[in-house]
């Protein structure tokens, strides 16, 4: 068949837009999900490593990051990650632990005193144990990164020598947490990063479990009559990948997603104990009352934590040794 002069011309231009409206030959547009506000460093990061993915893949993949739920809770985001919905996500371990209880070891009170063992145990045997089970779950590890040691804030003042009995406490959802909080004689009420500046204003609870950087970027210390430094527990965040869509990415992908990552996650390990610094300076010349606060706070509760829980997960025993030979 011959066709007139100009179609060749024509097809080819055809092929040219087609291929300009289809992106670059491989192109990726991802999306990773977290709870934390844009101020916060998991968000901070999430913004650096969407930047390091265009750039070294030159635009070719590209990264949405959605931050504060909008994505939805983490229970809905966990679903999203399962069906390959979502791409990746900066996970805390509330929802994690509530479907393989193993995770839950990792918010046992006084493991270590401070955030720089905290990034050491989370780059242990045990920790790396965990992040193998993750697979069970429909996602694919690609590291540990952290936020601060976690603190307590109550509305109402503490008398000398006094517990937390008695007060309502915004907990993350896992079994562990509340556990905790109800041996120590409070109320456990779970609720999200995001619901909870509206049920601290409002009086709905009277004490939460947080970090020095939570308190200073949402000004709880403003609702509170005392910021206990407790220090009492660490803080892991999950960098996971969706392994439904993790099958679906070449080897090269996989390898740049994987070091990239795990650089960011680095990063934060390694940032958070300045951040905790940072902020426990701020809080004080902000005139915040801030108080060291040690274990009598929570009666005999980690006593008998302990106990349960080394029953119920004998992998914490595991985690213990570790944490021991960290801080000698
Ligand atoms: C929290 O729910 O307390 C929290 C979540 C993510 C990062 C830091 C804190």
């Amino acid at each position: 068949m011959r066709f007139p002069k100009w179609v060749p011309g024509l097809l080819a231009a055809v092929t040219l837009v087609a291929v300009t409206l289809a992106g670059p030959a491989g192109a990726q547009d991802l999306r990773i999900g977290m709870v934390t506000p844009p101020p916060h460093q998991w968000t901070r990061s999430a913004n650096a490593l969407a930047e390091r993915i265009s750039a070294e893949t030159g635009g070719r993949m590209k990264l949405a990051v959605f931050p504060s739920g909008q994505l939805g809770n983490e229970a809905q985001m966990l679903q999203q990650l399962q069906t390959g919905a979502l791409d990746l996500a900066f996970l805390t371990v509330g929802e994690l632990a509530n479907r393989d209880a193993d995770f839950g070891i990792l918010i046992a009170p006084y493991l270590v005193p401070d955030a720089e063992s905290a990034a050491k145990l989370l780059e242990g045997r045990t920790a790396a144990a965990l992040q193998e089970k993750l697979g069970a779950l429909g996602l694919k590890g690609l590291g540990y990164g952290m936020a601060g040691m976690r603190i307590v804030l109550l509305s109402k003042p503490l008398a000398e020598g006094g517990t937390v009995a008695g007060r309502k406490i915004r907990t993350l959802p896992l079994a562990q947490e509340m556990d905790f909080w109800t041996r120590a004689g409070a109320a456990p009420t779970p609720l999200p990063l995001p619901e909870l500046f509206d049920a601290y204003a409002n009086g709905q609870i009277d004490g939460m479990q947080i970090d020095l950087e939570g308190t200073w970027n949402n000004r709880f210390q403003d609702y509170s009559a005392v910021v206990l430094d407790s220090r009492h527990a660490i803080f892991p965040m999950f960098a996971v990948a969706s392994a439904r869509k993790w099958r679906t990415f070449s080897e090269e992908d996989r390898a740049l997603i994987t070091r990239l990552v795990g650089e960011e996650a680095a990063h934060i390990r390694a940032t958070y104990p300045g951040i905790d610094a940072d902020y426990r300076a701020k809080l004080a010349e902000a005139g915040a009352p801030l108080a060291e606060a040690g274990p009598d706070i929570f009666g005999d509760a980690v006593e008998s934590w302990y106990e349960a829980w080394r029953e119920k997960t004998p992998l914490l025993i595991e985690l213990e040794r570790e944490a021991k030979a960290l801080t000698p």
